[in-house]
């Protein structure tokens, strides 16, 4: 199963800088990069500090693991997006604290802050609340992926997906940000939001630059 070159290092080397810079603690979170025949993913609970390439776990179109591990409880969630997703090369899914915290008042990011399109439209929405790594949670988050590279998912956390790794995790980041700054302005009031001929104005900047791009899947 061929992977694009680097990216297996690139999948330990973001969780492991999300872990570092505090936005993921401990196991949670997990990531994949798309392969030949499939996909590869972190395994389930193994300290990104103590995981190299050979622990990752490869998972062929069937649906059948191959490795030294269990693959990530969320696999299944990874398999379908990319079934979904021919645009999506690479997820990364994190617990960072402040897309938990959002997620659990079941609240989309709305567009108050113009990098709100860095995930590829005017809003960034919120999925609906299914058990963690089943075939409801992956319906749930392919329906708020729509036409965008990101999305929270309830009571639980944030999903970003990308053309590569890196590019899937420094969207991770955004979007922890914004949902930190989206928490601190709602505790103050309500936030003014932009108006559609804003963000649409915005989201044509970003196009030009080469920023996210939803496709219509
Ligand atoms: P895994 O270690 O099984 O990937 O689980 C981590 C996680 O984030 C579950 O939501």
């Amino acid at each position: 199963m061929a992977v694009r070159s680097g990216e297996q290092q690139t999948l330990i080397g973001v969780l492991l800088d999300a872990q570092r810079t505090g936005i993921n603690r401990g196991t949670s979170g997990n990531a994949s990069v798309r392969a030949t025949g499939g996909f590869v993913i972190t395994p389930t609970s193994i300290p990104y500090d103590q995981m190299d390439p050979s622990d990752l776990v490869k998972i062929d179109d069937a649906g059948i693991a191959s490795g030294l591990h269990r693959p990530s409880s969320e696999w299944l969630v990874h398999q379908r997006i990319y079934q979904h997703r021919s645009d999506v090369n690479a997820i990364v899914h994190l617990h960072s604290p402040s897309a938990a915290a959002l997620s659990s008042l079941r609240l989309d990011i709305p567009p108050f802050h113009y990098m709100v399109a860095v995930a590829g439209g005017s809003d960034i929405k919120c999925a609906d609340y299914a058990t963690f790594g089943t075939d409801e949670a992956a319906d749930a988050a392919i329906l708020a992926l729509a036409n965008r590279y990101a999305c929270l998912l309830s009571n639980h956390g944030l999903i970003a997906c990308g053309d590569t790794v890196r590019q899937a995790y420094n969207l991770s980041i955004e979007v922890e940000s914004l949902a930190e700054q989206y928490l601190l302005a709602r505790t103050a009031g309500m936030p003014v939001l932009l108006n559609d001929l804003e963000m649409d104005e915005v989201i044509a900047n970003f196009h030009g630059v080469g920023d996210a791009r939803p496709s219509n899947n």
